[in-house]
């Protein structure tokens, strides 16, 4: 199918959301010196131009990244995801990083990224981008085969981000199904899954097989974008963490609720953050 593209998207309040915990996690990995490995594979394009005709058309960017990139009060926790943000834009707002990239610019020289894209558009956008970057492994497969064939990693300590665009109602059954494959495999993994909440709630049956599948630990992380009740399109954007990393829910707490002072739309966001699951 394929008709979704992200460009459509880049930096709307969802965006911000996922990327400011993505950026997170990610300063967490890096406290270790250890190497470690992201599986992105559900990637995209790796940058986003805010001034092209895609971006353009719904200007989604205007009620999320411009509203906080330079905010006087910019919250010194998220400092991995403004670095990011500052490198692309020198002067003004015009670009902005999808994932790929926000992972790219927190790796050190052990540290590898695998970026899967199935659209093929993206996915050539995705070689150019990674070229002569050693580091940087990029796949064009269907995510939830990749994701199986690609665990274990050989670095065993890293993060998987799963950021499916639910065109096909049946990635609420196959994505946590999938991941449960994958967390088999790899019990260790870190797992960030992203889902939109929508009217007809098709999440709750997500969130309910993936506890169903895979016995471990789960963070949700919810922010509620703030929109008209009325509205018919997603109300907020959600990702649920397998194996979160120790003290990762403080600062998830912190960053979610600082991004919601900034976020809202016709009503004031909300950020929620629950334990679906946590050992003693
Ligand atoms: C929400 S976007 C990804 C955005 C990106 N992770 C970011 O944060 O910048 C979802 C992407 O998945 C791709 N996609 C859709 N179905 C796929 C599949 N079965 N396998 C791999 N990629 C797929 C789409 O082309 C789209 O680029």
């Amino acid at each position: 199918m394929l008709s979704y593209r992200h460009a459509f998207h880049a930096g709307g309040a969802a965006d911000v959301h996922k990327h400011a915990v993505l950026a997170l996690l990610l300063a967490h990995f890096r406290q270790n010196e250890k190497p470690f490995v992201v599986l992105d594979v559900y990637a995209g394009r790796g940058t986003y131009g805010l001034n092209s005709e895609e971006a353009q058309k719904r200007r989604e960017f205007q009620h999320g990244i411009a509203k906080v990139w330079r905010h006087p009060n910019r919250l010194p926790l998220l400092n991995g995801y403004w670095a990011a943000l500052n490198a692309l834009n020198p002067d003004q707002l015009a670009r902005y990083p999808g994932s790929p990239q926000i992972v790219r610019d927190h790796l050190r020289e052990a540290d590898q990224l695998v970026v899967n894209e199935l659209h093929p558009t993206d996915h050539k956008d995705l070689i150019r981008w990674a070229a002569d970057d050693p580091r940087i492994h990029v796949h064009h497969r269907d995510a939830l085969e990749a994701l199986v064939a690609l665990t274990p990693p050989k670095i065993r300590r890293g993060l998987v981000l799963i950021d499916p665009a639910y065109e096909v109602k049946t990635e609420y059954d196959t994505v946590p199904a999938g991941v449960a494959k994958a967390w088999t495999r790899w019990p260790q993994g870190v797992y960030t899954i992203w889902y939109p909440v929508l009217s007809e709630g098709r999440h709750l049956s997500e969130r309910t097989k993936l506890l169903e599948l895979i016995n471990a630990d789960i963070l949700q992380t919810e922010f509620e974008l703030g929109r008209n009740k009325t509205y018919d399109g997603m109300q907020s954007s959600g990702l649920w963490i397998v194996n979160p990393p120790w003290g990762i829910d403080g600062v998830i707490q912190s960053a979610g609720d600082w991004l919601a002072r900034y976020l809202g739309q016709e009503r004031p966001a909300k950020h929620r953050l629950t334990w679906l699951r946590k050992s003693e």
